[in-house]
């Protein structure tokens, strides 16, 4: 498949309607762009409309400031057959200068879907993790998801 790329950026900037009761950018902004970027590189990857499953492992680490240049950069650690899994980080930093700052980190988990109607999952192409830095990725990936499913199942025994 052309055009296929592991790795995406997109920017985006703070703006004042993005505020939080404590004067920063509140967390479903930042969910809302990890969502956007997550989007964009799945669509991407798989070239089929995606939907994302999950999100795990979220840290928001530092605060984000209004009018602060946002950066979210997505990187593909671990494809299933319709999943993929993308380490994202959100640094931030003042347009004026200054330094960027580590402030939100996440798994993201998209499935690539088909057209048939009602739409079912599809195969995605496989990334496979050569490095040893990849590996590392890969396996943390899915250590997040397994914990995720694992409160999933907690919460449903625990509902009833
Ligand atoms: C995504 C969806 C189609 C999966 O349906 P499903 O019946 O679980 O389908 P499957 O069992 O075939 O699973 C599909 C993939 O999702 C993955 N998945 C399912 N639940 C998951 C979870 N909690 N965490 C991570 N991955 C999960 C499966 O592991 C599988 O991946 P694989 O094909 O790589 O092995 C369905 O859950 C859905 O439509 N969810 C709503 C999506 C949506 O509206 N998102 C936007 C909300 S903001």
């Amino acid at each position: 498949m052309s055009g296929q790329q592991r790795e995406l950026t997109m920017r985006f900037l703070a703006e004042p309607t993005d505020v939080n009761y404590g004067g920063k950018v509140h967390g479903g902004m930042v969910m809302k762009w990890i969502d956007q970027a997550g989007y964009a590189a799945a669509v991407g990857w798989s070239g089929h409309y995606s939907v994302t499953v999950a999100v795990g492992g979220i840290r928001f680490v530092a605060p984000i400031h209004i009018s602060d240049l946002v950066t979210v950069r997505t990187k593909l650690v671990y494809t299933g057959s319709s999943s993929m899994h993308f380490a994202v980080d959100v640094k931030a930093r003042d347009p004026m200068g200054g330094e960027e700052r580590l402030c939100t980190h996440c798994i993201i988990v998209f499935v690539a879907m088909g057209q048939q109607v009602p739409a079912r999952p599809v195969p995605v192409p496989p990334w496979t993790p050569t490095s040893e830095d990849d590996q590392r990725l890969a396996e943390y990936a899915l250590k997040v998801m397994e914990l995720s499913k694992g409160i999933e199942a907690t919460i449903e025994a625990i509902a009833g």
